[in-house]
């Protein structure tokens, strides 16, 4: 496996090559992108090279968040990158990525990038898509593994691809969870011992309202409010729980029974951990 920091010493590793698997991160990995990492390398058949990038993107934190104190583990990372099947580590400093102000950036339209993630995180969704069609232009892949965890993040760049007329697929990687249910995620190391042992309660009030649903109850507002409640409850500050049609994001029409693909997607804080998660529910009849 090769480690290269530099646009010019990837492009020219990857010369000559078509078909690259890519997995685009920002590090401090677990098993939830090592998955994915090994779907990329099975997509392509062992017949194109797989990459993964890992670079926090600056830009896609607010001044208040935490990009100063995101876990970097540089070497361990690049030891699971090796034994799980990845060819090319692409680490670029700020200064490649970014050697001048980025003013030219992406910006994803209101509707499904200003709602949700977006509405509590102004800009998420900018810094995202801009780093990501940097990301692609350098690496040039046929196709990008991204997680379900972030669902609107694999929307959004769906989209953009979509709309750029980006020639590679975007594959759609599942959440990989705890035994206990949490999802795997960077920022689970923030927990203390007690909000770890606390924090499955996420996963299973997603999967509760999508019981409520799928027997039969169209009361969103209150279903959504009551998993709210519930979580404040046990101390946690949620910014939302949500009901959303998976096609378009927008909320299912208000109090009738609704046969479109679903997903119910939340994010709260215990104590100074902001997690997210959701929960697909498929179409009905
Ligand atoms: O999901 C992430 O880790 C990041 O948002 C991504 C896609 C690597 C862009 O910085």
């Amino acid at each position: 496996m090769q480690v290269l920091k530099s646009l010019p010493a990837l492009r020219a590793a990857l010369s000559g090559t078509r078909g690259t698997a890519f997995v685009p991160t920002m590090g401090n990995l677990h098993e939830g992108h090592l998955a994915l990492v090994r779907q990329a390398r099975q997509a392509t058949g062992g017949s194109a090279p797989v990459v993964a990038s890992i670079f926090v993107n600056r830009l896609q934190f607010a001044p208040h968040e935490d990009f100063d104190s995101y876990p970097r583990t540089f070497e361990r990372d690049t030891k699971l990158l090796q034994q799980n099947g990845c060819d090319i580590v692409f680490a670029p400093t700020e200064a490649d990525l970014y050697p001048e102000p980025q003013d030219v950036k992406v910006h994803p339209p209101a509707a499904l990038a200003d709602v949700l993630e977006g509405a509590f995180r102004p800009g998420f969704f900018v810094g995202v898509c801009t780093v990501v069609l940097k990301l692609f232009n350098a690496v040039q892949p046929g196709l990008a593994v991204f997680g379900k965890k972030d669902w609107q993040q694999l929307m959004v760049v769906r989209h953009m691809v979509r709309q750029l007329a980006l020639p590679l697929q975007v594959l759609a990687g599942e959440t990989c969870r705890a035994d206990d249910g949490l999802a795997l995620s960077s920022r689970n190391g923030y927990l203390s011992p007690a909000e770890r042992d606390e924090a499955p309660a996420l996963a299973r009030s997603l999967r509760d309202l999508a019981a409520a649903v799928q027997a039969g109850n169209s009361d969103w507002a209150a279903l959504e409010q009551a998993a709210m409640d519930a979580l404040r409850g046990r101390g946690w500050a949620p910014d939302y729980v949500a009901l959303r049609r998976q096609a378009d994001l927008l909320p299912p029409a208000a109090g009738a029974p609704c046969s479109d693909a679903l997903v119910v997607l939340a994010a709260a804080r215990l104590g100074r951990t902001r997690l997210i998660d959701n929960f697909e529910l498929p179409a009905r009849g």
